[in-house]
């Protein structure tokens, strides 16, 4: 195996992040292929917490070059907040180590303005959208209005797609009682952002394609999950962009046969932020446990994140669109202590059984759970051990229901949020990735 995908099984922040940045020293390229800044990676470095929002989460490893790739909307103040973040760690975030598609698409002033008028229009049937003008922007690109990373290496360019802009979104912007935006002052901001930003500017497909053929490995990294694809998620309450497998080669100009092995993030119960179906959401004292223990609050945003039981169905139906080969399975501690431990195994619409996912988000939002109810395994019994089968029989059986539920091996349990935390099942990951370089490069 050489160039491995992690992605989101479930609605997002199944501790993709962790598992990138643990699995970063067996890879020389990790690059990211759609979303932007309403991702929200957190790793912890030596017990401090880094959060990573539009930088992949392989920049913390010292080697590495990160790529952002053209599916991704870029907005240029929130990526040199998180450069001088990095560089206030004494990560080194320069040119040298990072590259942005030029195809990859800007998230302009009016973005977040739309957005915040788009939600309050929708009142109570709002998305609960992140307000960083992520789908706008990306609503622009399937316009053709899009303006590029590309675009900034020319400012006469650059004020022309801003005034063309500006000439759609300020009626709108007039209508809502709010001022219109001013094209000079637009590009003289963006102009700014151009210095900064034209350095670190690439051809990504021509990059990755001389980085392969050289041998290099690449690790593809996703943001938010399956669930909220804007094609095969909880349409439509879903981001705007392809987290899903398919996305890693559109967003970075890659054949799909660079994509060797998929590893699906899964967390051992189910969150989400936002509004949409939760057939498992706990309201309840259990689901208040869980997102406390779980530390259960947006990364990006800090609203509180809703929980439930495992979702077998959904995660299934996340292994089946993605190809995932294997699961990491994050968590698990959370659930220590728990007497019994339910996993839904199936959905009841009206009385009648669900042969599988549903893809309409008014099915699902009444689509009835049927549980399978596990034993729970004890508190403080999965951290230090040294293969799967020192771990509570408990926690053996959840987690071979679970592989049998959703049709996929797990390959790596997750029992903390540090590096060392994490169980890698040899006989499960080895194909997936070079076991042996990955130890080298940690020892
Ligand atoms: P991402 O968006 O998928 O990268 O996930 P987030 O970083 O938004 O959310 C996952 C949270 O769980 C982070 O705070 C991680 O530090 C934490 N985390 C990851 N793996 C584990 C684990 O196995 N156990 C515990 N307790 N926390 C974890
Ligand atoms: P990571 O990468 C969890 C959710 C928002 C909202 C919906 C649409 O950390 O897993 P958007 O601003 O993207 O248009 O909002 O998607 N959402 C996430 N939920 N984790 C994320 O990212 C998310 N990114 C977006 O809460 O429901
Ligand atoms: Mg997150």
């Amino acid at each position: 195996m050489a160039n491995l995908l992690v992605l989101g099984t479930q609605w997002g922040d199944e501790g993709k992040g962790k598992i990138v940045d643990l699995l970063t020293p067996a890879f020389d390229v990790v690059a990211r292929y759609q979303g932007g800044h309403n991702a929200g990676h957190t790793v912890y470095v030596g017990g401090n917490k880094v959060v990573l929002h539009l930088i992949p989460s392989g920049i913390l490893r010292a080697g590495t070059l990160c790529v952002i790739g053209n599916g991704l909307v870029l907005a240029p103040p929130a990526f040199f907040r998180e450069v001088a973040d990095l560089e206030a760690r004494g990560v080194e975030a320069g040119p040298d180590r990072l590259a942005v598609s030029r195809g990859a698409h800007l998230i302009m002033p009016w973005h977040p303005i739309v957005e915040r008028l788009s939600e309050e229009r929708r009142g109570e049937k709002r998305i609960g959208t992140t307000c960083r003008g992520i789908g706008p922007a990306y609503e622009d690109k399937a316009a053709r209005l899009g303006v590029r990373a590309g675009d900034l290496a020319d400012l006469g360019v650059l004020r022309e797609k801003i005034e063309d802009n500006l000439a759609a979104k300020n009626p709108v912007l007039r209508a809502s009682g709010l001022p219109p935006l001013d094209a000079a002052a637009v590009l003289e901001e963006y102009a700014g952002w151009a210095a900064k930003l034209v350095p670190y500017l690439r051809d990504v497909p021509e990059l990755l394609h001389e980085r392969m053929a050289r041998g290099d490995r690449v690790l593809f990294e996703g943001a938010q999950g399956a669930l909220l694809d804007v094609d095969h998620g909880t349409y439509p309450f879903v981001t705007s962009s392809n987290p899903t497998a398919g996305g890693a080669a559109t967003g970075l100009g890659v054949g799909p046969r660079t994509i060797h092995g998929v590893l699906g993030i899964t967390k051992a119960y189910t969150t989400r932020v936002g509004a949409g179906p939760f057939p498992t959401e706990l309201r309840d004292e259990t689901g208040r446990r869980i997102a406390a223990r779980g530390d259960e609050f947006g990364a990006s945003t800090g609203r509180p994140r809703r929980c439930g039981w495992f979702d077998a169905v959904a995660v299934r139906y996340a292994c089946r669109t993605n190809g995932v080969d294997r699961i990491a399975l994050t968590k698990p501690d959370v659930l220590a202590g728990l007497e019994e431990v339910p996993v839904c195994t199936g959905y009841r619409y009206k009385g009648e059984k669900l042969g599988s996912f549903p893809v309409e988000s008014w099915v699902l939002e009444k689509a009835v759970p049927e549980y399978r109810v596990l034993r729970g395994w004890p508190d403080g019994a999965l951290g230090g051990a040294a293969d799967f089968d020192a771990l509570p029989p408990a926690f053996v059986e959840y987690v071979r229901v679970l592989e049998g539920l959703v049709e996929t091996r797990v390959g790596v349990v997750s029992t903390g949020v540090a590096r060392e935390d994490t169980l890698l099942i040899d006989a499960e990951i080895g194909g997936l990735v070079d076991l042996a370089r990955l130890r080298a490069a940690s020892d």
